[in-house]
């Protein structure tokens, strides 16, 4: 979001995104077809999924978890570049069947879960993974802002309670030595986010910082990791 735009803008500009009666029923990227089921975030509105789904490092061979998968495209190459167990959780139950369509459509179901949850409330307390990884809806809004829409929940984090929870809660679904990531944009509020990881005894690391050139303006996207102080 620019200093111009207001979130109800924003949202007034998407929406068309994410229920359009024209939008296509599926995408191609990462050299591949993928399914897009109406009310999900399609995974081309920005150079984000493509330039993350490309530079997350997948623990191959190990367990990989995405918080807020949508369409499924970061969750499903984890399965497709060796993970061999990937669970990816959506509070949208249309991203939820989105994943699973494209899980099924690429071949990988045998080695994913998809789960309808709030951030880890949908998981065993047991269960621990080698990269945890989110691809926030990076855009700050005050506390009170009201989360009316999927395409809200998408895009919006009001207060940053949606990070601050994704941090807090990660720790215990870690395995020993696991990597806890988010992908962000240089539009998400950095210094915030800071704050927050100080809060849940976090450092922030700037794993990769790429460029993209876009319609509107420069975009920057940003991988970081969150270590223990
Ligand atoms: C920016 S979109 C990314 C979608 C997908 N990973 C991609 O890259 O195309 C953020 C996703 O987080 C999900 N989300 C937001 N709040 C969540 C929560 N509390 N628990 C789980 N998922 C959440 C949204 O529904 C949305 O699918």
């Amino acid at each position: 979001m620019t200093v111009e735009e207001t979130p109800e803008t924003v949202a007034q500009a998407l929406q068309h995104a994410l229920v359009g009666e024209d939008l296509p029923d599926s995408f191609t990227l990462l050299g591949r077809e993928w399914s897009l089921h109406r009310g999900v975030f399609p995974s081309t509105l920005s150079a984000a999924t493509e330039v993350l789904a490309s530079i997350v490092p997948y623990p191959s061979g190990g367990s990989f978890l995405e918080v807020g998968c949508g369409t499924g495209v970061i969750s499903v190459t984890a399965a497709l570049t060796g993970c061999t167990s990937v669970t990816a959780l959506d509070i949208n139950d249309k991203a939820v069947a989105n994943t699973a369509a494209n899980a099924e459509r690429h071949g990988v179901s045998d080695r994913m879960r998809v789960l309808h949850s709030d951030m880890y409330a949908g998981l065993d307390p047991s269960d621990r993974f080698d990269v945890i990884f989110w691809n926030v809806p990076w855009t700050y809004v005050e506390d009170d802002f009201s989360l009316s829409t999927d395409l809200h929940s998408a895009v919006f984090d009001p207060g940053y309670r949606g990070q601050a929870r994704y941090l807090a809660g990660a720790p215990e679904h870690l395995s020993d030595g696991g990597r806890l990531l988010l992908g962000t944009a240089d539009l998400g509020d950095r210094e915030r986010l800071d704050a927050i990881a100080a809060q849940s005894g976090m450092r922030v690391e700037l794993l990769h910082r790429v460029r993209r050139i876009e319609e509107v303006r420069v975009m920057e996207y940003h991988l970081l990791e969150l270590h223990a102080k």
